[in-house]
């Protein structure tokens, strides 16, 4: 379900605050019925007529995007950066990422129109998995590693038990790559996870999200996700299950 106004602007017609307003003027209606109130949720099936012409909703549109570093997880940026919908010229619809990967982390975004989906993924309930891939300055101890999985104390709470193993360090130049495993996505957590054991972040990569991989992409390339795929995530982060 999804807020009616959102559904309006999305389908083209207005602005959200221009969609507010016809709303509130009486202009719309759903099922036959006219609606005031700007909380209605409605669906995909749900039949919207905006003074009396049909609303048609945009198809849904499902992509996975192997994001390069250096671009903003955003549809559009004020300094005049790259954003992540710029590897998308063709695509007609108003698609943006589920979620963020920050400016310098490269890797696996998923992007869409469906807001509910989006909110689906983003829930906490399930919090799907996410594999990264850090290439950290120092070679971090066992007991370094074993209080990343124990949870780390940071500004905004405990993170949860994360799984990390180290998969190759470079005694010479003194970095390590490390495998980092997680079921939840607060705000920069890998680089501030690694912060707080005292071996800084110097490469990120997004390697894995649920059961999606970066198999056959190379950075800015992106490919849509199958219908099977989408109903796949859709049953994990509503059950944790990957059915
Ligand atoms: N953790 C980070 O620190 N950055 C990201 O972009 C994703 C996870």
């Amino acid at each position: 379900m999804e807020r009616l106004q959102k559904v309006i602007a999305h389908a083209g017609i207005a602005s959200r605050r221009k969609a507010e307003e016809l709303i509130l003027n009486g202009r719309v209606k759903v099922n036959g019925k006219t609606v005031k109130e700007l909380g209605t949720k409605v669906s995909a099936t749900d039949k919207i007529k905006v003074d009396e012409v049909p609303l048609v909703q945009e198809e849904k549109r499902y992509f996975l995007l192997y994001k390069p570093r250096g671009v903003i997880s955003a549809v559009s940026d004020d300094k005049g950066r790259k954003v992540v919908t710029d590897f998308f010229p063709i695509v007609e619809e108003r698609i943006y990422p589920v979620g963020r990967l920050d400016y310098d982390t490269s890797g696996l975004l998923i992007l869409t129109n469906d807001g509910e989906f989006s909110n689906l993924l983003a829930h906490p309930r399930y919090e799907i998995k996410k594999v990264y891939i850090a290439k950290v300055k120092g070679i971090p101890t066992k007991e370094a590693l074993k209080q990343l999985e124990k949870g780390i104390h940071l500004e905004d709470g405990k993170t949860a038990p994360a799984k990390v193993k180290l998969t190759s360090l470079d005694r010479k130049k003194g970095t390590a790559i490390m495998e980092v495993i997680l079921h939840e996505g607060k705000n920069r957590q890998v680089r501030r996870m690694m912060e707080a054991i005292g071996h800084p972040v110097l490469k990120l990569k997004r390697e894995q999200y649920g059961f999606l991989t970066l198999h056959g992409l190379i950075a800015g390339e992106s490919r849509e996700l199958t219908p099977h795929e989408v109903k796949q995530l859709r049953t994990l982060a509503q059950t944790g299950k990957n059915r």
